[in-house]
């Protein structure tokens, strides 16, 4: 991922080209520090944290977001060893396209469509969400029902649960972003600084207000005890884990750190401060916010998408909860924005590399953009944005994501045997150890995600194995890389 910023894609690889020879170094560790942190904060701090406390782990939400930090650390250890390894802007699809070959690029490339497209449905229905209750305190109503999936409920700030008909917010939400994607903007470091300023500053007002609001009966108990069975997901330990695995979501982002590697001043140094200070600056951020949100409303009441909107209608302060919605509304557009750019552009190289048709590569002749794979995507997230529960789509995504970490983890180990001689500017530290500790914490979360979950997910790598074996593996343009240094980057996207 990379910062707000679309550009003609034929623009884009000519810069990337250029920035990969001339390897102008930029940015220092506050830069990238700034940049994790506007890629991080999002739906699954603004929504996913409700629906986990109440439905996981109580005020122990907590823990999750310590748990799930740690996964992602040693996973961004392993990430930054990629980055400044191997001379091509991109994402983990590139690194393994260039390092592991076309059918382990091709399973990570599939598990990204999880982290990026239905991570971007995931956001819209937050989205969505934020955008109803707006509305509502401008007097602009309309039926809840219909900012709902079919298949979920939301609760009320008048404490009234609803159920859902379709989510029509969230899918206007992808349409028009995948219009401005189409269209191409202009690349605003400001506007993205201004956005990382605001989410910030969402968290520490509503926890530097919120605190005076804590009901300490409300953290009591503060570890749930487990309901339906000790593997349930339901409170207790076990809902600790489950509640880590779904808000795992909150941290997906912090990659872009590593995508910025060949523009970063000494990445020796900079490079783990910045992936590793966002991670850690995120971490605090999120577990201020959940023992704010679950200390002022009960949390069995924190089934909703919108949860900090029912905390503020605890306090007596009504323009901050329009402040607070403008804020989280512009943040959670940005996020939205990165990961369908994102996606395009993973797909984009896809395509160039023949995994996928060319239409996914075609170019807009007059905006230059990839307009058909823009449009494609619109159809297939707008789908999962209407009807799907947020839980069940930030689920999705998290084991996708999950899914292409552990595999960046093992890249790592299988490339110091196979290419001990490469250079690397950042070397993961006490590798093996690192990485392995990577794949067990972010296996340790999948296995602690709901079983419908990983079913899912095996419907979703079957289909993509046919695609691979059916159309992909016919049409690739190679096999395998042996030189992961050689690889051409004029067929890089992203
Ligand atoms: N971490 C990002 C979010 O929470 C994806 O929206």
């Amino acid at each position: 991922m990379s910062l707000l910023a679309t550009k003609p894609i034929d623009r884009n690889l000519d810069e990337s080209n250029e920035a990969q020879h001339s390897l102008k170094r930029t940015l220092g560790a506050g830069a990238l520090v700034a940049l994790g942190i506007g890629a991080v904060v999002g739906a699954g701090i603004f929504s996913l944290s409700g629906e986990v406390a109440a439905n996981n782990a109580g005020p122990a939400i907590v823990l999750s977001f310590i748990v799930a930090a740690i996964g992602c650390t040693f996973a961004g250890l392993c990430y930054s060893e990629f980055a400044t390894m191997i001379p091509i802007a991109g994402s983990a699809y590139t690194y393994a396209y260039a390092t592991m070959g076309e059918f382990i690029a091709w399973i990570i490339g599939w598990t990204l469509v999880l982290e990026y497209a239905v991570g971007a449905a995931t956001v819209s229905v937050s989205w969505s969400s934020h955008v109803y209750y707006l509305l509502q305190r401008f007097g602009v109503g309309f039926p809840p029902q219909l900012a709902v999936s079919p298949f979920d409920t939301m609760t009320l700030p008048d404490g009234r649960v609803i159920h859902g008909i379709i989510n029509l917010p969230a899918v206007f939400s992808i349409c028009l972003i995948s219009i401005i994607l189409i269209r191409g903007i202009s690349e605003s470091a400001l506007v993205n600084n201004i956005i990382v300023v605001l989410k910030v500053a969402v968290v520490l007002v509503f926890v530097g207000i919120g605190w005076a609001y804590i009901n300490p009966a409300n953290h009591v108990p503060f570890l749930p005890p487990n309901t339906d069975g000790t593997f349930s997901g339901h409170y207790g330990w076990f809902g600790i884990f489950r509640g880590a695995g779904i808000i795992f979501f909150a941290y997906i982002g912090f990659d872009a750190v590593s995508t910025a590697a060949q523009e970063t001043k000494n990445p020796q140094r900079n490079m783990p401060i910045g992936m590793i200070g966002s991670l850690a600056i995120c971490t605090v951020l999120f577990i201020l916010y959940a023992y704010t949100l679950t200390g002022i409303v009960p949390y069995r009441q924190l089934h909703s998408a919108a949860p900090i909107t029912l905390a503020l209608a605890k306090m007596p302060y009504p323009w901050l909860g329009v402040a607070m919605d403008l804020a989280v509304i512009a943040g959670l557009t940005s996020v939205m924005l990165v990961m369908l750019l994102g996606q395009s552009r993973v797909f984009y190289s896809m395509s160039r590399d023949g995994l996928l048709p060319r239409l996914f590569s075609d170019v807009h002749p007059t905006f230059r953009t990839p307009w058909r794979s823009n449009l494609l995507l619109m159809l297939f997230v707008s789908f999962f944005s209407a009807l799907t529960p947020i839980a069940t789509l930030g689920e999705m995504t998290s084991i996708g994501t999950l899914t292409a970490f552990i595999l960046v983890c093992i890249g790592i180990i299988i490339l110091r045997k196979k290419r001990p001689e490469l250079p690397r500017p950042f070397r993961t530290p006490l590798v093996p150890l690192v990485p392995i500790l990577g794949v067990i914490f972010n296996l340790l979360l999948i296995a602690s995600l709901n079983p419908y979950n990983w079913l899912r997910f095996v419907v979703w790598l079957a289909i993509g194995l046919g695609v691979f074996f059916g159309y992909s593996r016919r049409h690739s343009k190679l096999t395998a890389i042996a030189d992961p240094t050689s690889r051409p980057a004029e067929s890089l996207g992203d």
